[in-house]
């Protein structure tokens, strides 16, 4: 098992399989996906010698994250290798969604267990200003897909300034008939978002005052579930999460580790530049592997002080998968 010397407990990985993305998210990669080279990604093979050493260490739950992991063509094998690795019980995606209609399908085969989709807004226009592209149908109908298979779905919509209120009020009359977990998400300042931060920022908390006033529960979840708080409403199909990685204590249910698309081990989402672990893992060495994991773990800090501005070298979440 993967213990800090704070006692939280890390069952499970979020790998980033590429950092591209087709999207330009304003508060993620305005501009889109600066590329010069071709990067040299970690291939199936390195994937599954990292797999099996976080899985011997006691991971049960993969989230496969980028950039856009479904840019990957070989993200069918990606999922069935992790399905089928012993110990694995979990595995989950987080997508823009764009590909959902024509992939969920064979996702859901090859062993996909849930999927977390981003969407900002249910208004068309406001999704178009705010991604860089018309794609919200495309998504809904992926839902829908993604639902009738039985997978457990979670969607993402960034907090904003200037739509919250309209964000809150439109997705939950969408929740009364959509059985899924709809989350909002604090805006995190990140090196490449400074001004975009200050200006969109909001805090998560006014959203929890007005759920708790109109009948929502905040659900008890398990220590081990993470940082997000959840809420229930008997006349809702859905739920509703809240990110708020600028409240107090937030990073101490942290049960996450990160390892980027080039094979390096983030401790934080806003840490250092990342430890590299891609020597050892194309030795196919797994037990040198896990004693390093471990050596590692023992510099993980305890918490991420974004709160005072730091974002660490984290530029955006794209390059970590958020
Ligand atoms: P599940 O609990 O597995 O559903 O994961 P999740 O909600 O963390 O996954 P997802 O990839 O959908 O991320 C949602 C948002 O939470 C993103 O904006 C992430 O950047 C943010 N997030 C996830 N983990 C952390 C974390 O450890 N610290 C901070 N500050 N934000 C996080
Ligand atoms: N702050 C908060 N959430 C962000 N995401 C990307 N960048 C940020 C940011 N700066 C979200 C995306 C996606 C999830 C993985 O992270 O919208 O849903
Ligand atoms: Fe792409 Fe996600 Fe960043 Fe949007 S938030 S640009 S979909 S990586």
């Amino acid at each position: 098992m993967l213990e800090d010397r704070y006692g939280r407990r890390f069952h499970y990985l979020r790998l980033s399989i590429t950092d591209v993305c087709n999207f330009r998210c304003d508060y993620c990669l305005p501009d889109g996906y600066q590329c010069d080279t071709e990067r040299d990604f970690l291939q199936l093979d390195e994937i599954d010698t990292l797999v099996q050493a976080f899985a011997g260490l006691g991971t049960s739950k993969i989230r496969l994250t980028g950039g856009e992991p479904s840019l990957r063509r070989d993200l069918p094998e990606i999922i069935d290798r992790c399905a089928t690795t012993p110990g694995i019980d979990k595995i989950a995606i987080t997508t823009n969604g764009y590909r959902l209609p024509e992939m969920v399908e064979d996702w859901a085969n090859a062993g996909l267990t849930s999927l977390n989709v981003s969407m900002d807004s249910l208004d068309p226009r406001q999704f178009n200003a705010i991604t860089g592209h018309n794609k919200l149908d495309t998504i809904l109908a992926g839902l829908d897909k993604a639902l009738a298979l039985g997978l457990k779905v979670k969607v993402n919509a960034v907090l904003l300034k200037p739509y919250s209120d309209e964000q809150l009020n439109s997705f939950l009359l969408w929740l009364k008939k959509m059985p899924v977990t709809l989350r909002f998400i604090e805006l995190m300042q990140t090196g490449d978002n400074q001004a975009y931060f200050k200006t969109n920022h909001v805090s998560g908390a006014p959203v929890k005052r007005q759920l708790l006033e109109q009948g929502w529960v905040q659900v008890l979840r398990d220590k081990a579930a993470g940082p997000a708080q959840e809420f229930s409403h008997p006349d809702y199909a859905g739920r509703i999460g809240l990110i708020m990685p600028y409240s107090k204590d937030f990073c101490a249910t942290c049960n996450r580790l990160r390892v980027s698309a080039l094979g390096k081990l983030h401790l934080c989402l806003f840490a250092e530049q990342g430890l590299d672990l891609r020597p050892l893992i194309q030795t196919g060495d797994v037990p040198a592997l896990q004693q390093r994991l471990v050596a590692l773990l023992g510099h993980k800090e305890a918490s991420h002080w974004l709160d005072e501005g730091v974002t660490g070298a984290t530029r955006h979440l794209a390059m970590l998968g958020g």
